[in-house]
């Protein structure tokens, strides 16, 4: 058993705040800010049509209670608009207004894995591990917490009901049954990441595991639960 678990692999060598700054968002995911989503996606691709400053024969028959200038009233159609670009029926094919390219997608689903925060400064930072082919990728929206020192976890629940932790590049422990024993994956400052892989999850033995990424910003090494942030993923070896 322990066998598949140490061959999950760090995929990349490389130290990990090179791959921090290498893998920052183009476009942050938050509503406002020069360099957010309202300016960025919205203003760029949609307000043409959905804003309320917008009436009449202009707005293209774009619904009157479709708009996304402010933030009150986009989030009253964000999951609407979200899938509706995905899907690529947004902004309408015969506009002559592009479809939205691969950083403004990036950045709308971190803000919507986010919780759709309105300003970075009022966002508690957002952790998510989710799969990408056969490796496990983290992504990260720092939020407030950007820049402040923070010990970073990766731990893994296994089928045979032992904990592991992760610590940067290449190491899973075993520490049996008690989480407690678990070391920082990383210690440093939180920032935007958009999308990292981590480690190969192919060749484990059978089983379901379950795999947190999260941070908390107490940087003392320790498991601090009430300012700790995470997501987690369910894996099913097969
Ligand atoms: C050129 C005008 C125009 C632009 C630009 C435009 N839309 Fe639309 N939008 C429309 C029209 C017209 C409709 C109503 C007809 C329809 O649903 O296809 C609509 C409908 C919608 C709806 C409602 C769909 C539903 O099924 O209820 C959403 C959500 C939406 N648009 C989001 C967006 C987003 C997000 C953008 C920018 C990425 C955008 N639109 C850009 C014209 C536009």
């Amino acid at each position: 058993m322990w066998g598949g678990v140490v061959k999950l692999k760090s995929v990349f060598s490389i130290v990990f705040l090179f791959f921090i700054v290498d893998h920052a968002f183009a476009i942050d995911p938050v509503y406002e800010g020069a360099n957010g989503i309202r300016e960025n996606v919205f203003a760029t691709n949609c307000l043409s049509c959905h804003s309320s400053e917008v009436s009449g024969p202009d707005r293209n028959y774009a619904p009157d209670s479709i708009n996304f200038d402010t933030y009150e009233a986009t989030i009253l159609n964000v999951d609407v608009a979200i899938s509706e670009v995905n899907v690529g029926a947004m902004p309408p094919a015969d506009s002559g207004i592009p479809l939205l390219n691969a950083d403004q997608k990036t950045a709308l689903i971190a803000w919507q894995n986010a919780g759709f925060p309105r300003a970075a400064a009022a966002a508690p930072p957002a952790p998510l591990i989710s799969p990408n082919g056969s490796s496990l990728t983290i992504s990260l929206v720092a939020g407030a917490g950007l820049g402040k020192n923070a010990d970073w976890w990766v731990v893994a629940y296994t089928p045979w009901g032992h904990w592991y932790y992760y610590v940067y590049p290449n190491v899973w422990k075993d520490i049996g049954t008690d989480l407690g024993g678990a070391l920082p994956a990383y210690q440093g400052p939180l920032a935007n990441i958009s999308s990292l892989a981590l480690f190969d999850v192919t060749g484990l033995p059978s089983g379901k595991y379950v795999i947190y990424f999260g941070v908390d910003t107490s940087m003392n090494g320790l498991l601090d639960y009430n300012q700790l942030y995470y997501s987690s993923f369910q894996l099913n070896a097969p």
